[in-house]
């Protein structure tokens, strides 16, 4: 299928998978089907079983929702009033601060580095399509990167009323009570306050919180009369909230097509539905990583990501699995590798270390731009001469291929998922076919891949420490 992400575990072969991927079927195909009775369970509207929750399967069908949803309402809908909202930004301002952590951030900065030109920030406004300069901000407690944005922000008396010098904020918590998120509103929204004169509409244009609907940042929101709040719905956890208005608003102000990312994801809720293994890449990957780990012990997974802009993504996947698999003593630990980088770093470990890892090469086939070729030079010193007909993309090839056989020589299991190419289309696939598997997983190993209790723990301890 044209620009549709592929599964390929050949390398895995050498290891005698296949009888034990085809005694794992029937439990896959269990475990697919109370995935989707799930998304009916939420649908019917009947209390979920004490036992069942939390329940967070919203975000399966959201994607084909949400397009039903434009056609049948245009501005009305959700994607008519993300887009609404990424027009004024774009016209008001040229800086944005994102400010979220968790599962409130890391999607929209794995589409801002996977999509967006990589020297986004650094591009004249024109070259951004008019779009603002992008910020994250609220991921963390540190004192000098806070002070440092904000200063960046509005130091040298930027004027409000020339666009070069404004900035807005989308504050994102789904709880609205996160620590981190909420300490870092604080200080943004009152340097934003400082900045817009008081009676300006923009010190309230200029704040779009996204959050849950109840909570302290619901509660404010209302207070402040922000006229644009946008919901992040029951039934979604953060960690599958990329989907939501918590990544497409980010992901419009950024110029990105949001419609294609959920024609993409959508596509890919199909194929897991209907598709059978072999043309599934949600049953392909989860039964191949499941017996990796199970059979072989491959605990630990390592997405190796190929060329520089899938990192975060990767940084977003490890937080899927973590907080959702990582639970009574159990579940695989994801590492992120961005090569050829890493190669260089964690490389060592990996082809000659613990044999507890499974690696998956994330491999774009196409860049999205022109192949730069390698230059000739008339006095050769370097002698590169010789690699004057390759393109950058054919040394990326040979760095993958050389791994790939340095890993197989040693009975390193690799498994490669591949990309068409980095556009909306495909990320959306690849973030819908990633949250499928950690949920298929779930249903597999009987670990419910929803809800963080661990991660409550210590929100709860610090603010206990904080309040006392
Ligand atoms: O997956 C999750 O639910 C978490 O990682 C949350 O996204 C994270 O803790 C942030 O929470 P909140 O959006 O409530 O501020």
């Amino acid at each position: 299928m044209v620009d549709s992400i592929h599964i390929d575990c050949s390398a895995c072969e050498a290891f005698e998978t296949a009888p034990h991927i085809t005694e794992l079927e029937p439990q896959l195909q269990r475990a697919r089907d109370i995935v989707c009775q799930n998304v009916e369970q939420m649908t019917s509207g009947l209390a979920i079983p004490i036992e069942q929750r939390p329940l967070d399967a919203g975000f399966i069908d959201l994607p084909s929702q949400l397009l039903q949803e434009l056609s049948d309402c245009g501005d009305e809908s959700l994607l008519g009033r993300i887009d609404e909202a990424s027009a004024m930004l774009a016209e008001q301002i040229d800086r944005l601060v994102i400010l979220g952590i968790g599962g409130s951030y890391m999607g929209a900065r794995a589409l801002f580095e996977a999509l967006c030109h990589p020297c986004h920030n650094e591009q004249s406004r024109e070259d951004r399509g008019q779009r603002p300069r992008i910020l994250f901000s609220g991921h963390n407690v540190d004192n000098d990167v806070l002070r440092g944005t904000l200063e960046l922000l509005c130091s040298g008396n930027p004027d409000p009323d020339q666009i070069d010098g404004r900035w807005a904020v989308i504050v994102i918590s789904k709880s609205g009570g996160t620590l981190e998120t909420a300490v870092s509103f604080r200080l943004f929204r009152q340097a934003l306050e400082d900045f817009y004169p008081s009676d300006s509409p923009r010190s309230r244009d200029l704040v779009i919180p996204i959050t849950g609907t109840t909570g302290k940042l619901r509660a404010l929101a209302l207070a402040s009369e922000y006229p644009r709040v946008f919901d992040i719905p029951e039934g979604i956890g953060g960690r599958f909230s990329v989907l939501t208005s918590v990544g497409l608003l980010p992901a419009a102000a950024m110029g990105l097509d949001v419609q294609r990312l959920l024609a993409g994801a959508a596509d890919m809720t199909r194929r897991f539905r209907d598709q059978p293994p072999g043309d599934n890449p949600v049953l392909d990957y989860t039964a191949v990583c499941h017996v990796m780990e199970s059979q072989f012990g491959k605990t630990t997974r390592v997405l190796s990501t190929w060329g520089s802009r899938l990192e975060a993504l990767g940084l977003w996947y490890d937080q899927l699995l973590s907080e959702s698999l990582g639970k009574q003593q159990r579940g695989a630990t994801p590492i992120t590798a961005v090569n050829t980088r890493d190669l260089h770093s964690r490389g060592q470990q990996h082809q000659q270390g613990t044999r507890d890892k499974l690696i998956t090469n994330l491999i774009v086939e196409r860049p999205t731009t022109p192949p730069l070729q390698v230059p000739t030079s008339e006095r050769d010193q370097d002698l590169l001469n010789r690699l004057s007909d390759k393109t950058v993309p054919d040394i990326l090839d040979a760095a993958l291929r050389g791994t790939n056989q340095a890993y197989a020589g040693d009975e390193r299991p690799t498994v490669d998922i591949v990309l068409p190419q980095l556009d909306e289309y495909v990320l959306g696939q690849l973030l819908q076919m990633l949250m499928l598997c950690t949920v298929l997983e779930g249903r597999l190993i009987e670990i419910n891949p929803y809800g963080q209790p661990g991660v409550e723990d210590y929100k709860n301890n610090m603010e206990k420490i904080l309040f006392r």
